[in-house]
C-alpha cells in the first residue's frame, strides 16, 4: 500500500472507529460487532505503525473510548486512567503474549497467571473514603468518565459501606464491571418489546443503557450487578498479586469471580479457556473471553503500562458468536406436517468461521415480539450446531424503508389455504393434503431409516420426482421403474439398480414401521410401536375409536384425534389400499418379538454430544440402551450414529469428518417415539 492510499484508508478507519466508539460508549446501541471492531482496530494500528507520520493527534488508537460526552452526567476525572486491554484472538496470540512476558521478565520458568472471566458489561470505578461510597463513574475516554453515583447506589451488591478491616485504605478506588445476568436481560427485553420499546441487542448494551439513566429510579428497577476485579490505594493491601487482591475485595464486601484460576504457565490457562468456551452458555453472565493477568504485583510493576493498556494483561477472546447483518428477506418454508416456518434470508455473514445466510424466525409471534422487519440490520447469533437465530434488531440503523412481514394466508408452495389449527397454536399450517411441499417432506419421512428405509433414493430425487408430478403419494414409490430412474440425469445404471433393489426389499415391512412411515402427526416410533402392539393389524387399527386409542398408554386426545383424522381421510385410505395392491406386505410380529426386533437403536453404536433440552445425558443413554443401542464416549470409525444436542463441539466435527450419521435432538426424540 502506498502513502496516498494508506492516508485515505486511515481517514476511513478513523471515521468508522470513531462512529463505532461513539455508539458503543455513548448511545448504547452499537452498529458493528465486536469482532468487526477488533479487525478495524488492528488494521488501524498496523497502518499507523507503517506510516507513523500519518498518525493523527486524535487517533482512536491513542484513546480508550470515544470521549463522547453525554451532556446529562457530570464529568469525573479518574485519578488514574482507566485502561483497556490488548486482545489475543486465538491461542497462538496467547502464546505470543506468554513469550513476550517471559522475555521481558527474563523468566526461565513459567510465569504465574490469573485467569479471570472477561465480563461483557460496562467498566465502572467506585471511590470510597473511609469505607464509604463517595463516587461512581463510567470509564468514558479512560481519562474522564461520567458521574453515575446516584445510579450505582441502586445496585444491590455494591457495598455502600465497606467492612471495617484493619488495613482499610483511607481512599480506595475499586474497578469492576456492571452487568446484567442473561436471564434478567431476557426478561427486560420481553417487557420492553411488550410495551413497544426497542429490545437491547445484548446484555452489555442493556447494562449500559440501564446504568446511564437520567432517573436513578429506572436504574433501580433493573437488576444490575457489580463484579470487582481491580483496585488502587495509597496504602498497600495485604496482597502480593491479583489473586490476593480478589480475596481482599471479597473480604471488603464486593462480589468477585469466585473461581478465577491461578496457574503456572500458559498451558493450564489455555485449558481453562477451552473449557470455558464450551461452558459459556451455562454461565449466568455473558463473558466474551478470559482476561489473563500476570499474578504478581511485583512482576506487573516490572512490566509496566503502554499508552492504552497494561503490558501485564491480555484479553483472550472467544470466537465470536454474534454478528450484525442485513435481513434481506423473509421466506416461508413448508414442512412435512404442513407447518409454515418463516426463514430470515440474510446478507451472508461470517460468524466465528462459519458463513451464515439464513436464520429461523420460528413463527409470527416471534417476529412480532422482536419487531423484525425486512431491511433491518439484525444481530444474528449462532451457537454450536443449532440453527442460527436473530437475537435483536438494531433499531438505531432503521431508515424508515423497512417493511413489516405479512404472514401468508396461503401456502407459498401450493397456494392452498393456511391456518392455525386452533387459537393457541403458534404454528400456521398448509391445510391442503396434497401440497407438493408437504408431499416432498412426507415422502422423505416415508423412506427414512425407521420407516421404509429406502433412503438411498435421496432428497434431490424425491424433489425432482415430485416436481415432475411422478410422485403424488407415497404409494407411487412402488411404481418406479429401473428404466425411468436410469434415464434421469446423472443417475447411472448402477445406482438405479440399487434403488430399485432397495424399494423391492422394503416391500416387506414390520407393522410398527409401516405405521410410523405414514407420517401421522404426533406419531413417532414409540407411539407407532404401541399402536402396532395394541391393534395387531392395520384393519383393527383403522377401526379403533378415540376411546380405544386413548386406552393405549401415552396416547392422549390430541394424538388419538390425529390418528382418527388420518384414517378417516378418503385420500389416505386410497393411498393405503394402493400400497397394499402394489405389493407392500405388512409383517405382523408376535408381540414380544416386535419390541425386541423393532428396538429403534438396535445394533447402533451411539455417541452423545452437546446438551439435550428434553433429558439428561444419563437418561438419553439409558433410553438408547433400552432400545438396543450401545453408548460410547468417543467418536471412532466404529460409531454408527452421533446424537448432537446444543453446543455440540469437536465430537460432532469428527463425526462429520468420518461421514458418520448425525441426528439432532428432534429426530432422536422422534426415534425414541416420544410424542411432540
Ligand atoms: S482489567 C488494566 N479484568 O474489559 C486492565 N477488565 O478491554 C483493565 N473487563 O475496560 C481492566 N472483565 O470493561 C479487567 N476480569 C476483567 C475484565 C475486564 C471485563 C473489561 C473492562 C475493561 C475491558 C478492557
Amino acid at each position: 500500500m502506498n502513502r496516498d492510499s494508506a492516508s485515505e484508508r486511515l481517514e476511513e478507519l478513523y471515521a468508522l472507529i470513531s462512529e463505532a466508539n461513539e455508539r458503543y460508549y455513548g448511545a448504547d446501541s452499537p452498529t458493528i460487532s465486536d469482532a468487526e471492531y477488533d479487525t478495524l482496530f488492528r488494521e488501524l494500528i498496523q497502518l499507523e505503525k507503517r506510516f507513523p507520520d500519518l498518525v493523527r493527534q486524535d487517533s482512536p488508537a491513542k484513546r480508550v473510548g470515544s470521549g463522547a460526552k453525554a451532556a446529562a452526567f457530570n464529568p469525573v476525572r479518574h485519578r488514574r486512567p482507566m485502561l483497556s486491554l490488548d486482545n489475543a484472538l486465538n491461542e497462538e496470540e496467547a502464546l505470543d503474549f506468554d513469550r513476550r512476558i517471559r522475555k521481558l521478565l527474563n523468566a526461565q520458568d513459567n510465569v504465574n497467571y490469573l485467569c479471570e472471566y472477561k465480563f461483557d458489561g460496562l467498566a465502572v470505578e467506585l471511590v470510597y473514603e473511609n469505607g464509604e461510597l463517595m463516587l461512581a463513574s463510567t470509564r468514558g475516554d479512560g481519562e474522564t468518565g461520567e458521574d453515575v453515583t446516584a445510579n450505582v447506589r441502586t445496585i444491590a451488591n455494591v457495598p455502600q459501606q465497606l467492612r471495617q478491616v484493619p488495613w482499610l485504605p483511607k481512599t480506595f478506588e475499586v474497578r469492576g464491571e456492571v452487568l446484567l445476568a442473561v436471564e434478567s436481560f431476557k426478561r427486560l427485553n420481553e417487557e420492553r418489546v411488550a410495551r413497544g420499546a426497542p429490545a437491547f441487542a445484548n446484555p452489555r448494551n442493556a447494562a449500559a443503557g440501564s446504568l446511564r439513566q437520567l432517573d436513578w429510579r429506572v436504574t433501580a428497577s433493573r437488576p444490575l450487578e457489580f463484579f470487582a476485579y481491580g483496585a488502587a490505594s495509597e496504602t498497600p493491601l495485604p496482597a502480593g498479586g491479583q489473586s490476593g487482591l480478589l480475596r481482599c475485595l471479597k473480604e471488603l464486601g464486593f462480589a468477585v469471580q469466585h473461581d478465577a484460576l491461578v496457574a503456572a504457565g500458559m498451558d493450564a490457562i489455555l485449558r481453562r479457556y477451552r473449557e470455558l468456551e464450551k461452558e459459556r452458555d451455562k454461565l449466568p453472565y455473558e463473558i466474551d473471553g478470559v482476561v489473563v493477568k500476570v499474578d504478581s504485583f511485583q512482576q506487573q510493576d516490572q512490566l509496566g503500562l503502554r499508552s492504552r493498556s497494561p503490558r501485564w494483561a491480555v484479553a483472550l477472546k472467544f470466537a465470536p458468536r454474534e454478528a450484525f447483518t442485513a435481513l434481506l428477506d423473509i421466506t416461508v418454508q413448508v414442512g412435512r406436517t404442513g407447518t409454515l416456518t418463516p426463514v430470515a434470508e440474510l446478507e451472508p455473514v461470517n460468524i466465528g468461521g462459519v458463513v451464515v445466510k439464513r436464520a429461523t424466525l420460528h413463527n409470527q409471534e416471534e417476529i412480532d415480539r422482536k419487531d423484525i422487519r425486512i431491511g433491518d440490520t439484525v444481530v444474528v447469533r449462532r451457537q454450536g450446531d443449532v440453527i442460527p437465530a436473530i437475537v435483536a434488531v438494531v433499531t438505531a440503523k432503521r431508515t424508515g424503508r423497512e417493511s413489516k412481514f405479512q404472514f401468508p394466508v396461503k401456502c407459498p408452495v401450493c397456494g392452498g389455504p393456511a391456518a392455525r389449527e386452533n387459537e393457541e397454536d403458534a404454528a400456521v399450517r398448509c391445510i391442503n393434503l396434497h401440497c407438493p411441499a408437504k408431499l416432498g417432506e412426507r415422502l422423505k419421512h416415508f423412506v427414512s431409516r425407521g420407516a421404509f428405509d429406502i433412503d438411498t433414493i435421496g432428497e434431490k430425487l424425491i424433489d425432482q420426482l415430485v416436481e415432475a408430478g411422478r410422485l403424488k403419494s407415497p404409494a407411487d414409490i412402488f411404481t418406479l421403474t429401473f428404466e425411468e430412474i436410469a434415464a434421469l440425469e446423472r443417475k447411472g445404471k448402477k445406482s438405479a439398480a440399487n434403488l430399485i433393489a432397495a424399494i423391492e426389499k422394503s416391500r416387506r415391512i414390520p407393522f410398527h414401521r409401516f405405521i410410523y412411515a405414514l407420517g401421522i402427526r404426533h406419531v413417532g416410533e414409540r407411539t407407532a410401536k404401541a399402536l402396532a402392539e395394541a391393534s395387531g393389524s392395520l384393519e383393527e387399527l383403522m377401526a379403533m375409536s378415540p376411546g380405544q386409542l386413548q386406552e393405549i398408554g401415552d396416547i392422549g386426545p390430541k394424538v388419538s384425534e390425529a390418528i382418527r383424522g388420518f384414517f378417516s381421510d378418503e385420500d389416505e385410505c386410497r393411498t393405503l389400499r394402493r400400497m397394499l395392491e402394489l405389493g407392500v406386505e405388512i409383517e405382523y410380529a408376535a408381540l414380544g418379538r416386535l419390541t425386541a426386533g423393532g428396538a429403534s437403536f438396535a445394533g447402533e453404536l451411539v455417541v452423545l454430544t452437546g446438551i439435550l433440552a428434553s433429558m439428561t445425558r444419563e437418561e438419553a443413554g439409558a433410553r438408547i440402551e433400552a432400545e438396543g443401542g450401545k453408548v460410547l464416549s468417543a467418536v471412532s470409525k466404529q460409531t454408527t450414529l452421533v446424537i448432537a444436542g446444543e453446543k455440540a463441539g469437536s465430537k460432532l466435527k469428527k463425526a462429520e469428518l468420518l461421514g458418520i450419521s448425525v441426528i439432532g435432538e428432534e429426530e432422536f426424540v422422534e426415534r425414541l417415539g416420544i410424542r411432540e
